[in-house]
């Protein structure tokens, strides 16, 4: 039977780890060519060992998000094997919290960076390598990871909610501008709730939290009473990737347990 995203050709980045590791399996599992990208090397030569043990096609990519020529490398190295990209998931961020007053250029240099940089690198390079698609192939899709903090805003995490509120309406104009000049290429925002991957662990140290301690807040912080499991998240980028979303561009899927809906 074919899957979901047969012989697409899809860039992961974020992909050693959380949403990103979960992402590019899932997608390998639908029959799509994963390129599992990060600046943990070691990270993502696992999970694309895990998907080839289970008969998925991946390769391990190092690119840093932030990097312009890591950038035109991989996009060199995904055309040179497969001749086109289908899908770009921009999956690495970073979260670093604490009250503004405290905060400093040094938090805020690196959020801005990765979350921000690192879409508009990626995002910038795939409309430049994916323009000039053939009629015959569905739109290409691009999807970028923002939050809940894409749409409110919460005490204690300002540059990463200006980040993420940054990453929903570039999308949107990344759409809308693609369109404009003819190019076949879709782009939406992705927005989790609390999922339980190693940035919530780096945002339960800093709110001097124990993992027992935020699954007992969650229940009150969304409407479903519970974090998010990577898995849960990669679906929605699994519909946003594939052609089953094809009438959506410029818009975002929300995963949050309803949390952004109160
Ligand atoms: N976990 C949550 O609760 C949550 C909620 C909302 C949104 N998100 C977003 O989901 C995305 C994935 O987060 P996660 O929870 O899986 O986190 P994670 O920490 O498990 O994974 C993030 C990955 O990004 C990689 N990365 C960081 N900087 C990079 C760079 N410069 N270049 C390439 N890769 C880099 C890391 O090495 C890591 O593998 C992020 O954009 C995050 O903001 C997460």
């Amino acid at each position: 039977m074919a899957g979901r995203l047969d012989k697409r050709v899809a860039i992961v980045t974020g992909g050693a780890s959380g949403i990103g590791a979960a992402t590019a399996t899932l997608f390998a599992q639908e029959g799509a060519n994963v390129f599992v990208c990060d600046v943990n090397e070691a990270g993502a030569e696992e999970v694309t060992a895990a998907i080839r043990a289970d008969g998925g096609d991946a390769h391990a990519v190092r690119l840093d998000v932030t990097n312009e020529s890591d950038w035109s490398d991989a996009f060199d190295l995904v055309i040179q094997r497969h001749g086109r990209t289908d899908v770009l998931m921009n999956v690495a961020g970073l979260f670093r919290g604490g009250p503004l007053e405290d905060s400093d250029l040094v938090a805020f240099d690196s959020l801005v960076a990765v979350n921000l940089k690192g879409v508009y690198l990626g995002c910038r390079e795939a409309v430049r390598r994916m323009k000039s698609r053939p009629n015959e192939l569905p739109w290409a899709s691009i999807v970028n990871v923002s939050s809940t903090a894409g749409f409110i805003g919460t005490p204690n995490s300002s540059i990463y909610t200006m980040t993420k509120g940054g990453v929903r309406l570039f999308s949107k104009a990344v759409a809308v501008e693609a369109a404009h000049y003819g190019y076949r290429i879709r782009c939406n925002s992705l927005h989790p709730g609390g999922t339980d991957t190693a940035m919530f662990d780096g945002v339960l140290a800093e709110r001097g939290m124990s993992r027992e301690q935020q699954r007992e807040a969650a229940r009150t912080r969304n409407p479903m009473g519970r974090m998010a499991e990577p898995i849960e998240i990669a679906y929605g980028a699994l519909f946003l990737a594939s052609d089953e979303s094809r009438f959506m561009t410029g818009s975002e899927l929300a995963l949050d347990g309803g949390y952004a809906a109160r």
